[in-house]
C-alpha cells in the first residue's frame, strides 16, 4: 500500500482536535478534503495500483473521508457553541461614570396630585376606588337604568360576559365609598377610567377622573358652589370665573356643567374656547336620593353633592395642549416639559 492510512488519520485526528478557532479547522478541511487535499490526492493515484490495492485503498480512502467530514463538523459546532468572551475585563475605575437620567413625574399625575391636594387642603379624603367594577356600581346604584344608553357595550368595556367591566367613570368610587361609611362625608376618587371611544385629538378610550362628593344633613348646592369655586381659582388663579349650567346626569338632581371663563382669552373668546369665553370642566349636582337609596342611608335623612372632572382636559388647559394623545406616546421630548 502506498499511504498508511492508519497513520494518516491519526495525524489528521490530532491535528483537526488541537484546532483553537474555526479558522484552523477550516484549514485542516482544505488540507485533508479539499479539491487538492491529501484524501483527493489519493483519489487521483488509485489508477497506477494494482486492482486488489485500488479496491482496499479506496475502500480505506473513503472511510477516512467520512470519518475527517464527521470530525470537522463536530469540531465547527464545538468552537461555535465556546464562550470567547475574555476571562479578564480591561475595567478602566478612573473612567467618568454615566450619570443616571433623572425622571420626571408624567403631566397627567402632576395635574391629578394638584387636584387632590386642593381637595385635601380642604378636608376632602381620598379613596382609592378600583378600574374593574359591578355593573351594579357603575350603573345600578347611579340609578342609570337598564335602558340607559350608557349601558350599551359600545360605550363600556365589558369583561367576559360577566356582570364586571372596566369602569367608565369614577362615580361608582361612591357608591363604594357610601356603602362602607357613614356620613359626614367629604372623599375624592382619583383614577383610570375606561370607554371605547375611537382615539382622536380629544378622545382616548382610558383617560383619567376625579370624582368629589360630600354627604351630610343639609348640604345645600350654594356648598357645591363654593367648593367649586374655590377648587378653580386655587388651580386656574383667583381671576377663573365660574359659570353652571343646567344639565341632566341620571344620579345627580338637580345636575349642572360647570365651565370655566377661557383661561387663553379671559372670556373674550378664542379658538381654544370657540369663541364662546367659557369652558367646561365638569359635572356635577346634587346627589339623588335614589343613590343614598342603593347604599343603604336613611330615607331624607341626607343631602350631598357630587362632582366629576376629566384631568387630561384639565392638564391640556392649563399647559395649552391641544391633542390628548400627547399624553400617552411616551415621547421623552414631550414629557420632559413638565
Ligand atoms: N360621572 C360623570 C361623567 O363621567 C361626571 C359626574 C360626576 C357628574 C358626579 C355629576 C356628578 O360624566
Amino acid at each position: 500500500m502506498l499511504w498508511d492510512i492508519e497513520a494518516l488519520k491519526k495525524k489528521a485526528q490530532e491535528e483537526i482536535n488541537s484546532a483553537q478557532d474555526l479558522a484552523g479547522v477550516d484549514a485542516m478541511r482544505i488540507k485533508y478534503l479539499g479539491r487538492k487535499g491529501i484524501i483527493a490526492e489519493i483519489f487521483s493515484k488509485l489508477p497506477e495500483l494494482s486492482a486488489e490495492e485500488k479496491s482496499q485503498t479506496g475502500k480505506f480512502a473513503n472511510e477516512l473521508k467520512f470519518f475527517l467530514t464527521e470530525l470537522i463538523n463536530n469540531k465547527v459546532q464545538q468552537l461555535k457553541t465556546i464562550d470567547h468572551r475574555p476571562k479578564t475585563v480591561d475595567l478602566d475605575i478612573t473612567l467618568p461614570g454615566i450619570k443616571p437620567e433623572i425622571g420626571t413625574r408624567h403631566p397627567i399625575t402632576q395635574v391629578l396630585e394638584e387636584i387632590c391636594a386642593i381637595f385635601t387642603q380642604m378636608g376632602f379624603k381620598i379613596f382609592d376606588s378600583p378600574e374593574i367594577e359591578t355593573e351594579f356600581n357603575n350603573f345600578t346604584a347611579l340609578n342609570i337604568p337598564l335602558e340607559h344608553p350608557s349601558r350599551d357595550a359600545f360605550d363600556t368595556f365589558y369583561i367576559r360576559r360577566q356582570k364586571l367591566l372596566l369602569r367608565s367613570h369614577t362615580s361608582p368610587g361612591q357608591i363604594r365609598v357610601m356603602k362602607k361609611y357613614k356620613p359626614p362625608l367629604a372623599v375624592v376618587v382619583p383614577g383610570k377610567v375606561y370607554r371605547p371611544d375611537a382615539v382622536d385629538a380629544s378622545h382616548s378610550f382610558m383617560f383619567h377622573q376625579v370624582e368629589g362628593f360630600l354627604v351630610d344633613e343639609r348640604v345645600r348646592f350654594s356648598d357645591l358652589k363654593g367648593v367649586l369655586t374655590n377648587f378653580s381659582q386655587e388651580l386656574f388663579g383667583s381671576d377663573i370665573k365660574m359659570r353652571f349650567r343646567p344639565h341632566f346626569f341620571p344620579f345627580t338632581e338637580p345636575s349642572a356643567e360647570v365651565d370655566i371663563s377661557c383661561v387663553m382669552c379671559e372670556g373674550k373668546g378664542c379658538s381654544v374656547c370657540g369663541k364662546k369665553g367659557w369652558l367646561e370642566i365638569l359635572g356635577a349636582g346634587m346627589i339623588h336620593p335614589n343613590v343614598f337609596k342603593a347604599v343603604g342611608y336613611p330615607k331624607n335623612k341626607y343631602t350631598g353633592f357630587a362632582f366629576g372632572m376629566g384631568v387630561e382636559r384639565i392638564a391640556m388647559l392649563k399647559y395649552g395642549i391641544d391633542d390628548i394623545r400627547l399624553f400617552f406616546e411616551n415621547d421623552l421630548r414631550f414629557l420632559r416639559q413638565f
